[in-house]
């Protein structure tokens, strides 16, 4: 495994027991990589196609690429702890980076075919350097698959299921702020506040991400956009990750647990963007 050197201090997947326990969520993180493959199989099965994984995690969205015909698949996250979950699961089926996507270039010369990005965009510190880095790695043409969810990116107004489930969540990261001093925690509850109030101004939505892309010399290719839905149970599991991360000793975090109330269903959405990088 090549390694790196980058600051995985606001990165909240750095821990063993988050990296153990993140299987807990794989349905929900599958659903993601299901939807985004589905866009590309045919660039993925053919045997010559590069394909990085970035922010792999344990590797779900990687077990995906795999069953759908990857062989030249490379899995790049800062996450040692995450890294070695993957690298159990897929062994020689795949190459490991450690690194950041504001720093894992170096291993490439505009060789990949299609880099994938699932559930982490919003972890990366500086998405202009990220873009730098998918242009420096990638061939003329390439693809840069990626997916952004709220509270992170602004759908517009919510239908109510989601409303209730924004709100929940919103609570449950308040409580949150009582028992863990997580930097990523006030930010998280700003944004949920916001969508709650309709108050849109500030935040990332579709215009602002595609503003982005064009700035940064990138190509708007598709878009698409679908909900991720469960019942309670599934919205508990989801905490309990989350909790994993942020409150590390497992009595604090199983009483803490106990006093959240979940949603009834857990609806959210998710938008995908798939970008055309180097084109002429
Ligand atoms: C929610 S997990 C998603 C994992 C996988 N892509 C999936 O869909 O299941 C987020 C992952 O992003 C990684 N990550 C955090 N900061 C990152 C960064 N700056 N660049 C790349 N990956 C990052 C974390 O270590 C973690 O493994």
């Amino acid at each position: 495994m090549h390694k790196s050197n980058q600051d995985t201090s606001l990165n909240p997947f750095t821990s063993e027991e988050a990296s153990e326990n993140y299987s807990n969520a794989d349905f929900l993180y599958e659903q993601s990589a299901r939807h985004a493959v589905n866009f590309f199989s045919p660039l993925i099965a053919d045997p010559d196609s590069k394909i990085i994984d970035l922010g792999t995690g344990t590797g779900v969205s990687a077990k995906v690429l795999i069953e759908n015909g990857a062989k030249n698949l490379t899995l790049i996250d800062p996450s040692v702890a995450m890294l070695q979950q993957a690298e159990k699961k897929f062994s020689a089926a795949a190459s490991y980076i450690q690194a950041g996507a504001e720093d894992f270039a170096v291993h490439f010369n505009h060789d990949v075919d299609v880099i994938y990005a699932l559930n982490c965009f919003h972890l990366f510190s500086d998405i202009g350097a990220v873009f730098e880095e998918i242009k420096k790695a990638s061939k003329p043409n390439a693809h840069f698959i990626f997916n952004v969810s709220m509270p992170s990116f602004c759908f517009g107004l919510m239908p109510e299921d989601e409303y209730n489930c924004v709100k929940a969540n919103r609570d449950f990261y308040n409580n949150l702020a009582l028992v863990s001093d997580s930097p990523l925690i006030g930010n998280t509850v700003r944004l949920f506040d916001k969508l709650l109030n309709e108050d849109f101004e500030g935040l990332v939505s579709k215009t602002v991400m595609t503003e982005l892309i064009n700035s940064c010399g990138l190509k708007l290719e598709n878009y698409a956009e679908y909900a991720i839905e469960g019942d309670s149970k599934a919205q508990k599991i989801i905490w309990e990750l989350i909790s994993t991360c942020l409150i590390p000793v497992k009595e604090e975090r199983l009483d803490f647990l106990n006093n959240q109330k979940a949603p009834e269903k857990m609806f959210f959405r998710q938008a995908f963007f798939d970008i055309l990088v180097n084109n002429d």
